[in-house]
């Protein structure tokens, strides 16, 4: 398959004829005819429908888009000469027969050129006047750069490996194993969001081969284009993710670390790992069992002589703060006589091919047969085996793998749906979607009330409402250490939050340094896992001794003390959308931060600038006799505490910032309040009971942040049980007052909050504490704390 190839713009007919229809307008040329219609689906949103003519099947297929959102309200035609307009709440859209434009409320707006949108068979154009663009962004999980402008986009699902044997030496191939038409596009200081609904394969150019041009062609089927209203890039987001749905709130355990290899082969190698992980004081969440778990690659089975008793050892795990994973593919072994093979057999719910057979590729197991997730009794089937083989084994989760779909040697378009009847491309791209969704009812079938867990490897649009995602196998190199920044923030922005890449790189064989600097890059994403292919050299934290080993168990507890305030962004995505890992320009409108990709803000407070290239390549800086790596960090308006040094530096500049292979550059925002653990750690087992608030202010004006309550692990918290607590703190003369607005379902004082203070004048003495008006005094003293520096006091 060619990917990445479009046709040319030329190539296509492009209307001359326009007549009002009932519900909106007809366009037509020689070849085709198209029908167009508006719908209002919210205030912020507008959905332009294209149903053209020559379309086999014109039912849309795809699961993007909520279905409280998929009606929406019909805006009628206002017929002109030779023009047709809508007038939503969002803006005025006028069309001619092979053009549009609307100008949204915001003043934004969105253009075609005037031979701007045709046809050549199925396949649809549409031609973007998109001159004055100085950042473009979205489209899920993409590798390059940030900034889409010049690059193009190609919406095909792939396991990347198989079909880019060259992955190994680069860092830029296009497609990947998730596929999300949304291109945000940045004019000025205003952001708009398109979002192209088609499920089926999409092409994108952003000014590459056409400058000031954004091309999107469809090869199949219609499309729906979705405008969604800024100005704001955070605006745009909310939208999208109100619209395509937002990750349910993540358990506090699967925020931790988690360990994985392909694969811990036997259960005498699990118990190692949990006593090495022991014996290095490393606190760990979740062990992940590959592949070679079960019986002969069969799903759902374990290989009965390397994991005799699984049940008991996940309990046992489980009962020392450590949950499991394990890794469940689609593909069924085709072999009769196999519980599963025959059961789905008998209850029809494999894909088929055009002839009707049942579609056979080639997986780990052989010649395997794929369940048709986008059927009712499929989902029913699945959910029922999955669900009870995580109870019997006692999982907390799946890891659900070679869904892009992955079918060996066998071209995936013979594999057809719903009996046959659908082709493939209409699911191709949402096979993976639709095993999430067959599976998140697994998790609770028998717990109702557990949060599910999901990791997957290939998604579309809308994906997040039931699992997280891995960016597949990747590299131990340091481009494609570089690459996972650009990768999670682009996802973020496309509703993806939860994500991260395989730290330490998965092919290839990892080193110290660029082990440790993968763990400090990665430490605050939303999904942090070291993942490692088989063969490669081992790269638990421990495998390359000192001083390795160190500075990533500092990176890991670091994560852990953090986990309050991860869950604070994580329960603020949950409401709102936002995504935890965000670009400086999420909340800075600066032209400079179009294309910063090397550092990024961890929800509204938090700043990471990691290092990226490896001492001795011409960066190092030498303090104290040591070598130092530098990089550039900028720093927003405002003033930035570095959390190395413990210093307040002035903002808006950028700097050169050295950092020794232990530290990492990180830095609080002036006026924000981050609430930090500061209990024991042993794996997943924390008392959140008691939470630091770390007040980084210098007592010219107040600080302020919210915590979130609840009991960290069940969906109570959908029917409201959970406490909101909103805080401020505030100098006067010498003494701080911090008040506590607490609000919710548990008692107001649940959770013992004690301030720590960053800056503050030397005569600052004490500090009075206000939980709903009640008060209370404390004398405050210098902390000693090993992560931050001796600048800071805490409560006595
Ligand atoms: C695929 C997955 C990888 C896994 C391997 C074996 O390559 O992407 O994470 O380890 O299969 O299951």
């Amino acid at each position: 398959m060619l990917f990445g190839q479009k046709t040319h713009p030329l190539n296509f007919e492009y209307a001359d004829h326009l007549t009002a229809t009932e519900n909106g307008l007809r366009v037509s040329g020689r070849s085709f005819h198209a029908d167009i219609c508006c719908h209002e689906i919210t205030p912020f949103c507008t959905r332009l429908s294209f149903a053209n003519g020559q379309v086999g099947d014109p039912c849309n297929h795809s699961d993007a888009i909520q279905t409280d959102y998929r009606d929406g309200r019909l805006i009628p035609p206002d017929i002109g000469q030779d023009q047709v307009s809508f007038a939503p709440s969002g803006g005025l859209i006028t069309f001619g027969p092979s053009w549009f434009n609307m100008t949204l409320a915001t003043g934004a707006v969105v253009a075609t050129v005037r031979e701007g949108f045709g046809y050549n068979g199925e396949t649809f154009i549409a031609h973007f006047d998109i001159g004055d663009a100085t950042g473009c962004y979205g489209f899920g999980e993409r590798t390059r750069r940030f900034n889409k402008i010049d690059d193009s986009v190609d919406n095909w699902t792939v396991d990347v490996v198989a079909v880019f044997p060259h992955t190994f030496q680069r860092d830029d191939y296009d497609p990947s194993y998730a596929a999300i038409p949304l291109a945000i596009i940045k004019s000025g200081a205003h952001f708009t969001g398109l979002y192209f609904d088609n499920p089926g394969r999409t092409l994108f150019d952003v000014g590459k081969t056409h400058g000031g041009r954004l091309l999107y062609q469809s090869l199949r089927g219609n499309t729906q284009i979705y405008i969604l209203t800024g100005p704001s890039l955070r605006q745009i987001v909310r939208h999208f993710t109100a619209l395509t749905g937002r990750a349910e709130l993540p358990s506090l355990w699967s925020l931790g670390y988690h360990q994985c290899r392909w694969s811990y082969e036997n259960e005498a190698q699990i118990r190692d790992l949990q006593a090495q992980f022991a014996q290095h004081d490393i606190p760990v969440s979740a062990l992940w069992y590959d592949i070679d778990y079960m019986d002969g690659y069969r799903l759902f089975t374990w290989n009965g002589e390397r994991f005799p008793a699984p049940q008991a050892l996940n309990q046992e795990l489980k009962q020392a703060g450590i949950r499991t994973v394990a890794i469940i593919d689609p593909g069924v072994k085709r072999e009769p006589g196999y519980t599963l093979y025959d059961s789905g057999i008998e209850a029809q719910v494999f894909c088929k091919t055009a002839s009707g057979r049942d579609f056979v590729g080639r997986v780990w197991p052989g010649d395997t047969v794929f369940p048709d997730f986008t059927l009712a009794r499929t989902q029913d089937w699945w959910a029922e085996r999955l669900g009870d083989f995580l109870r019997d084994s006692a999982l907390d989760g799946a890891w659900l793998d070679m869904n892009d779909p992955a079918t060996g040697y066998s071209n995936p378009e013979d594999m057809r749906f719903a009996d046959g009847t659908i082709e493939h491309d209409r699911y191709h791209n949402q096979y993976a979607h639709f095993m999430a969704k067959a599976s998140h009812p697994a998790c609770t079938r028998h717990a109702p009330d557990v949060r599910p867990f999901l990791l997957t490897r290939s998604a579309c649009t809308g994906t997040q409402r039931y699992s997280a995602l891995w960016t597949g196998d990747n590299v131990s190199s340091w481009e494609h250490l570089r690459m996972a920044i650009p990768c999670t923030l682009n996802l973020g922005l496309s509703g993806l939050a939860y994500n991260g890449p395989d730290v330490g790189g998965f092919l290839g064989d990892t080193q110290a340094e660029l082990l440790v600097r993968w763990y400090q890059a990665c430490f605050l994403f939303p999904f942090f896992r070291n993942h490692s292919a088989r063969h490669s050299k081992r790269q638990e934290p421990w495998c390359f001794g000192e001083p390795c080993l160190s500075a990533v168990r500092d990176t890991i507890k670091t994560r852990y003390r953090l986990l309050p305030y991860l869950y604070a962004c994580a329960f603020q995505h949950y409401l709102h959308g936002d995504p935890l890992l965000r670009p400086l320009l999420y909340d800075y409108e600066d032209k400079d931060f179009e294309h910063l990709d090397d550092q990024f803000l961890v929800g509204d407070a938090l700043l990471v600038a990691p290092i990226l290239t490896p001492a001795g390549t011409g960066q190092d800086i030498v303090i104290d006799g040591g070598k130092r790596q530098s990089r550039a960090v900028t720093l927003p308006p405002g003033r930035w505490y570095d959390l190395n040094k413990g210093l307040w530096l002035d903002g808006d500049r950028t700097l050169r910032y050295a950092a020794a292979l232990d530290e990492i550059p990180l830095f609080a925002k002036e006026n924000s309040i981050i609430p930090y653990y500061n209990g024991p750690l042993h794996n997943s087992l924390m008392d959140l009971g008691k939470i630091e608030l770390h007040v980084f202010c210098e007592g010219r004006s107040s600080a302020r942040g919210t915590v979130w309550i609840d009991d960290w692990e069940t969906r109570r918290y959908t029917r409201g049980h959970f406490n909101s607590v909103d805080i401020t703190a505030r100098l006067d003369t010498d003494t701080w007052t911090i008040t506590l607005t607490e609000q919710g379902h548990y008692p107001s004082g649940t959770v013992d909050f004690q301030p720590v203070f960053y800056g503050g004048p030397e005569s600052a003495r004490q500090a009075v504490l206000s939980t709903n008006g009640q008060r209370r005094a404390r004398a405050l003293q210098p902390a000693s704390r090993p992560w931050i520096s001796q600048w800071l006091t805490v409560l006595a």
